[in-house]
């Protein structure tokens, strides 16, 4: 069998990104060009994504984003074997852009589609540098999401909990902001934690031993803000940062920790393999809470390399490339979703607990 070589396509928030990947017969697959064009200076004067620019630049790139992608890997449209778009869920002017892209090159060249869900893209991502086999248990953690996902493969995503208000990515992002730092908030908040003091700053630790893995980090965002309002000298900024980063970084862990528990029970007798990804598993904190939790439990663990934590196109190349293998592919018609539980059952079960709702992608 040849292998098959797939366009990835991202453009679900403020990154327009192409990629191209090789997956073997064996399953093997190499990220051939990753290319990320990121929009952080034209959202960089609001403090955040503007839906509206969002889709306007996203429009006025792809085609080159797409063309470097191909370029970089040595190839041209006539050597790919299918093409793969983000279709959701997300800034759904954005979506669009990416997925009729997608559709036009699928089209043109008489090739498969796949209309790959974000989150699965992501939720894949650690298997782009690892050998990593399913079942693994996941923690998605970015700007709109924050779940805990047993995943068996490609459309076999089983919920075990889930945000029940902001997501936490989300509020690194709001919190650095309450603190004068600039878009997006993670990463300059995790800059500015290093050598503070996380003791100095008591702040709420929501869902303390209560059962279940579900998360809560609005109280936490609310208190932090207030917090900031009266912290002006650059110890204590320092100290304050370092404090939301650890009270994040703790209930990650505690939530895991419940869901490792869990998923030991219902997967006896296998190995155990514990996965981070997403935006906010850049944080360097964050893997290191996580990779203890993970040693604790007895499960390995991973985590993708920096380049595909946050948003980008070879993972969703690759999502496209492991369901083309499987021979789920999708019509021209596909629709762009603004919202796409990957645990459609559990979504609708509990409502309540949709993530992201106030995310940059709700
Ligand atoms: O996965 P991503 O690029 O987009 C979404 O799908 O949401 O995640 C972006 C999120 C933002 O909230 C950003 O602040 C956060 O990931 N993030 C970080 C770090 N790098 C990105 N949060 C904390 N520390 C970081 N180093
Ligand atoms: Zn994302």
């Amino acid at each position: 069998m040849q292998p098959a070589l797939i366009l990835g396509l991202e453009t679900s928030c403020d990154e327009t990104a192409a990629a191209v990947v090789r997956r073997g017969a064996d399953g093997r697959v190499d990220v051939l060009s990753s290319i990320v064009a990121s929009q952080v200076a034209a959202h960089a004067p609001y403090g955040g994504v503007v839906p509206e620019i969002a889709a306007r630049a996203h429009v006025e790139i792809i085609d080159a984003v797409a063309a470097e992608a191909l370029r970089t890997a040595g190839l041209t449209y006539a050597d790919l074997t299918g093409v793969a778009a983000t279709a959701g869920p997300g800034l759904v002017g954005g979506v669009m852009v990416g997925l009729s892209f997608g559709k036009a090159v699928a089209l043109a060249r008489g090739l498969p589609l796949v209309a790959v869900n974000h989150l699965e893209g992501h939720a894949l991502s650690a298997r782009l540098a690892a050998d990593l086999p399913y079942p693994f248990l996941l923690l998605l953690v970015s700007g709109g999401h924050c779940q805990l996902l047993d995943v068996g493969g490609p459309g076999a995503h089983r919920r075990l909990g889930s945000t029940i208000d902001d997501a936490a990515g989300e509020a690194f992002d709001k919190i650095a902001k309450a603190l004068g730092l600039p878009y997006p908030g993670g990463p300059a908040l995790e800059k500015l934690a290093e050598g503070g003091d996380p003791r100095r700053f008591t702040l709420p630790r929501a869902l303390l031993g209560r059962a279940g893995c579900d998360f809560s980090f609005s109280g936490l965002k609310a208190a932090a803000a207030r917090l900031a309002e009266g912290v002006a000298d650059a110890a204590g900024r320092r100290d304050l940062a370092a404090a939301v980063q650890a009270a994040i970084v703790r209930q990650l862990c505690e939530r895991t920790d419940r869901a490792m528990a869990l998923y030991a029970r219902e997967h006896e007798g296998r190995n155990l393999s514990f996965v981070v990804a997403g935006g906010v598993a850049a944080n360097r904190a964050v893997r290191t809470g996580l990779e203890a939790a993970a040693a604790a439990r007895g499960f390995s663990f991973a985590a993708p390399p920096l380049a595909y934590c946050t948003d980008n196109a070879a993972m969703i190349a690759l999502a496209g490339a492991e369901r083309l293998a499987l021979g789920l592919t999708d019509g021209l018609d596909a629709a762009a979703r603004p919202r796409w539980p990957l645990d459609e059952a559990a979504a609708l079960a509990r409502p309540s607990h949709t993530p992201g709702r106030k995310g940059a992608k709700a």
